[in-house]
């Protein structure tokens, strides 16, 4: 079987959309082979790289979070540490990319752990999600979110050094669209986003939000424990979605998603494929729209990605010349191209669609293609006019 997912980093190829999300103290090489055996990405650490960010773990383990701690355990080098960890986790699990997540005040260590980091072909998680007080008085961890300028170059940075990484973040803290914008700008290449809620499960909205403030790979976070949450998060705009909890709970949890979503893709074609518009998707969703020939939310939806509704309907008509999206005379709006989701039911769509000899997985491949023509002539004609 040819590639299932069509996943990729700066470089680096990945497996499936499933990731183990970082626990101090719990998420090393070991775990990772135990309990996310198959996952995509594996998030180990988090580790503190200087004297800030140890003092501050020192202090969290003298009131008992030693997890805070991580990797310092007999004294060693942490940049040895980390080494011998990615290491481990490409020998036990040769198809699973390893991500290590740090903490660090000073630039210097997270430079050299970047260098270090790329040159193991992993991913670089930049903690800014810690909310422990010793760590956020000292200006980590999720304090980072509120120094804008200082993040942002410490992004910039980083990135000089050529590793992939993944900005780690609450989307409670600061504005998500915001944030996500900064992130972008500045080179992140991920935007990890805990969609936490205090109390109550994870916020979807904020999801799509970042979808639709940026392109760079999503990872959603929090209270993933059942494949129909995981699902939430793709169609809210997710390009990846992340367990902890549940991953520590169960080892056959993370194994679990990769199967369900894997069969998923199969399926359907397009396993993150958007909610309608008008269900409050995000901007790919505009591949499903029908004309906007009444008032609804398509008519701000266009407005806002900087067209009128008549350079909608050409560049949706454009976009598919001479593809089997032009058939389907007798649905709807007599194309395809203005057909909806293969979930939601569609007698019209599914006739024509059995008359061209069209899967319902290959339609929706089509529509993810133009989705991508639609976002990348709405980012030509944004950029065409702040020029
Ligand atoms: C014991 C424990 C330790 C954690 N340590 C970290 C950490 O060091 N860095 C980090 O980014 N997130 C850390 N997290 C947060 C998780 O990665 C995740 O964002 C959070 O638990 C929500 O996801 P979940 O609902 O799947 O558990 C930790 C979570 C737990 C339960």
């Amino acid at each position: 079987m040819g590639k299932i997912f069509d996943l990729k980093v700066g470089g680096i190829e990945i497996r499936n959309p499933i990731v183990l999300s970082a626990m101090a103290g719990v998420t090393d090489s070991e775990f990772a082979a135990l309990n996310a055996k198959n996952a995509g990405i594996v998030v180990l650490g988090a580790y503190n790289l200087d004297e800030a960010s140890k003092a501050a773990g020192k202090e969290a383990a003298a009131r008992g979070r030693s997890e805070f701690e991580a990797g310092e355990e007999n004294g060693s080098d942490i940049f040895i540490h980390i080494e011998k960890e990615i290491e481990a986790v490409k020998s036990k699990m040769p198809e699973t990319i390893p991500a290590i997540s740090v903490r660090s005040a000073d630039l210097e260590p997270l430079l050299k752990a970047a260098e270090l980091i790329k040159r193991k072909n992993a991913i670089m998680e930049l903690d800014v999600h810690c909310r422990q007080p010793e760590f956020t008085e000292r200006g980590l961890g999720q304090a980072l979110l509120k120094d804008e300028s200082k993040l942002e170059a410490a992004i910039r940075k980083i990135k000089e050094t050529g590793v992939v990484l993944s900005v780690k973040f609450r989307t409670n803290v600061v504005s998500p669209k915001t944030a996500a914008e900064v992130f972008d700008a500045a080179g992140a290449d991920i935007l990890h986003a805990d969609a936490m809620i205090e109390g109550k499960g994870a916020d979807l909205e904020a999801i799509t939000e970042i979808r639709n403030a940026t392109g760079k790979l999503l990872v959603a976070n929090n209270s993933v424990d059942d494949f129909d949450a995981a699902l939430e998060f793709f169609s809210s705009g997710a390009d990846m979605v992340s367990a902890a909890r549940a991953a520590a709970d169960d080892a056959e949890f993370i194994p679990h998603l990769v199967e369900k979503i894997t069969k998923y893709q199969l399926e359907t074609g397009w396993y993150n494929a958007p909610k309608h518009i008008c269900k409050r998707g995000d901007n790919r969703g505009l591949a499903f729209c029908c004309p906007p020939v009444k008032y609804c939310s398509l008519l701000k939806k266009i407005e806002n990605i900087g067209f009128t509704p008549e350079e909608f309907i050409r560049l949706k008509q454009n976009s598919i010349k001479g593809t089997p999206l032009e058939g389907g005379e007798d649905t709807c709006f007599g194309s395809l191209v203005w057909c909806c989701k293969g979930t939601k039911p569609c007698y019209y769509r599914d006739e024509a669609l059995s008359r061209l000899g069209i899967p319902l997985a290959e339609y929706m491949k089509m529509k993810k293609e133009l989705s991508e023509k639609i976002l990348n002539a709405a980012d030509e004609k944004k950029a065409a006019v702040s020029n």
